[in-house]
């Protein structure tokens, strides 16, 4: 979870969301040093003096300046594409958890896992453990097994909700009368929260999800 002045992205707990890490600085490189560059040619302009009565046209540095952004775009477009395509490659997930997204809190099934519902709710501020999280901690936490390809339906009952978990790099929508399929691999064990990132009504905020990653003999 994200603690005090953590402005960045969450530490990753999922190979996917490793990858996006690594995306999203490489993307970032590229554009300090685009604004370094095109900033110091701005800046620069005010300060020359030199004038040319007779340029009227520059094909070769037209051409020049006009292929060479069109190529570093595709250093950005062709990593966002592999990862895209990426993150909705399901390979043979071992467990399959439905997430039901309600006004406003969670439900899960696990239907191929013993047929297990249950409905997880915010823990109240007046009601919290003293080791507790405000806003952030659930009466019932998901419990997976680390190590695992885990599949995880989303769906809504009432009006859009997102089950968004960011240590996880999964984010999906809940719809209602859709079903929407994503998956990710916990590869370490721990806490990990999100929230619904839909604006869903009065309590939106108040619907965190919690995940419990244990190994897969606890499970
Ligand atoms: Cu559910 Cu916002």
């Amino acid at each position: 979870m994200s603690t005090w002045a953590n402005l960045g992205l969450q530490d990753s707990a999922s190979p996917l969301m490793e990858q996006l890490i690594f995306f999203h600085d490489h993307t970032l490189l590229i554009l300090v040093m685009i604004t370094v560059l095109v900033g110091y040619l701005m800046f620069m302009l005010f300060y020359n003096n030199y004038i040319n009565r007779f340029l009227l046209h520059g094909q070769l540095i037209e051409m020049i300046w006009t292929i060479l952004p069109a190529i570093i775009l595709l250093f950005i477009a062709l990593p966002s594409l592999r990862l895209l395509y990426l993150l909705d490659e399901i390979n043979e997930p071992s467990v399959t958890l439905k997430s039901i997204g309600h006004q406003w809190y969670w439900s899960y099934e696990y239907s191929d896992f013993n047929n297990i519902e249950f409905d997880s709710y915010m823990v109240p501020t007046n009601e919290l453990e003293t080791d507790g999280f405000r806003l952030l901690d659930v009466d019932n936490r998901i419990v997976l097994p680390m190590n695992s390809q885990i599949r995880i339906l989303v769906t809504a009952a009432d009006v859009i909700h997102s089950w968004t978990i960011p240590a996880l790099g999964v984010k999906v929508d809940g719809t209602p009368g859709r079903l929407n399929q994503t998956n990710f691999f916990i590869n370490r064990p721990g806490l990990f929260y999100g929230q619904c990132s839909e604006i869903c009504g009065a309590n939106h905020s108040f619907m965190p999800i919690v995940i419990e990653s244990v190994p897969v003999n606890y499970f």
